[in-house]
């Protein structure tokens, strides 16, 4: 293959996958050695376990819960749809068989749902406005002895928005429901402690925190049924068949080992987006960010430019260089407003002209303070066009 060279591109798109840790790929050819596999008996199968027994304790510590409560999976998608599909298989036809979720799910959680949704499934959408609110009247009026499960997400992609789910998932037990959280976007940018939020089941995503795609972790605590999503050998003591993706796991405990700076990690990089959002609304009129007075993460900013077009943003901004997105990572290339910008209810324009800043553990400022520079050019070139009706740079390229 042959690479791109990267100098001179800035990285902006920390929600959508993040870069592996240097540290990381420094570390990953020794550990290239170990190739058993770890359900032999022999020493080269032993030598693979005691990697993955190494990473199951320390990714279990970063979470604050116990080894054994933790599955190995693909990632965060895997983890969503065994939680979903497997309760629903279990409950289907019984009295208490109902899904709660929100609107600016996932869509491994909210297609999962439809897909569910099609066989038989009772699935309840509590919205979330536009300044952060979750519909609380809703909830209170589809929550009860009918509900198998709530699923909510602690933190959403594209607004960073931090989600009530301590008070849900209370909310949620004191009526016998269960609770599944996806944690893909929390993990690795806030310290997240399964325990003290009492969730029943929570999914992680390796390369949401620096480490390998294509692996994950599905929480499922102790003496919460779990039915696999994949059937096989007894991995996982038979809670998901399949050889372990062992580099991947070892990954995961690598990167969670390094966790308990993760607050000083969370504030530098909280530092650079807020000095980067006050700065683009002083020199960028008519620019908002989605969210700003509710609890966020600290590394994401949703931005709406009025009267520019996101992608024809995104676009410009990628020709000098620039990474970032307007909302979820598959939406680029699809004309369509983000699907969740609009369920939070923002107006289709609004949902067209926002931009995702999600920025990271090696952001620089130097980085940030030439996108600030860059984003001022463009958008006053785009809001130009736009007012003197000549063709965008997507009319143009397309
Ligand atoms: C909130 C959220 N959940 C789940 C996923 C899916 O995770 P994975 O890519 O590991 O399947 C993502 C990835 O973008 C995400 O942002």
């Amino acid at each position: 293959v042959k690479l791109e060279k990267k100098s001179g591109k800035v990285y902006l798109d920390f929600n959508a996958t993040t870069p592996i840790q240097a540290e990381l790929k420094s570390a990953l050819p020794e550990v290239l050695e170990v190739w058993g596999n770890p359900s032999s008996i022999h020493w080269a199968g032993q030598q693979a376990k005691t990697l993955l027994r190494d990473a199951r304790i320390s990714i279990a510590n970063s979470l604050g819960v116990s080894p054994l409560e933790l599955i190995f999976t693909s990632g965060g998608s895997e983890g969503n749809n065994t939680v979903l599909r497997g309760v629903f298989e279990k409950t289907r036809g019984l009295a208490r068989s109902e899904f709660i979720t929100t609107n600016i799910e996932h869509p491994s959680v909210l297609k999962t749902l439809s897909h569910l949704k099609d066989l038989g499934a009772v699935v309840h959408q509590i919205g979330v406005s536009k300044t952060g609110e979750l519909d609380w009247e809703h909830l209170s009026r589809v929550l009860g002895e009918r509900t198998a499960l709530v699923s909510m997400m602690l933190a959403n992609n594209e607004t960073g928005l931090i989600l009530p789910l301590k008070k849900v998932t209370e909310m949620a037990h004191a009526v016998g429901a269960l609770v599944h959280t996806d944690a893909v976007q929390a993990f690795g940018k806030i310290p997240v402690n399964l325990a003290e939020l009492g969730v029943d089941y929570a999914s992680i995503s390796a390369h949401k925190f620096y480490a390998l795609k294509g692996s994950g972790v599905l929480f499922a605590k102790k003496g919460s049924d779990i039915k696999p999503l994949i059937y096989g050998g007894g991995q996982e003591r038979s809670r998901r068949g399949g050889t372990e993706n062992v580099i991947g796991i070892w990954a995961m405990g690598f990167m969670t080992s390094q966790f308990s700076n993760l607050s000083e990690r969370a504030d530098r990089v909280r530092a650079l987006r807020d000095q980067m959002e006050s700065e683009i609304l002083k020199t960028i009129p008519q620019t908002r960010v989605t969210h700003a007075d509710r609890e966020r993460l600290p590394n994401t900013s949703n931005l709406i430019l009025e009267g520019v077009d996101g992608e024809t943003l995104l676009m410009s901004l990628d020709v000098k260089g620039f990474a970032v997105s307007t909302g979820a990572a598959c939406s680029s290339g699809n004309p369509e407003p983000s699907p969740i910008l609009l369920a939070m209810g923002l107006t289709r324009p609004e949902a067209q002209s926002s931009l995702r800043v999600s920025i990271g553990w090696t952001t620089t400022e130097e980085e940030i303070n030439s996108f600030i520079s860059t984003l001022q050019q463009v958008a006053t070139r785009l809001r130009n066009l736009h007012q003197r009706n000549e063709p965008t740079f997507q009319e143009v390229t397309t």
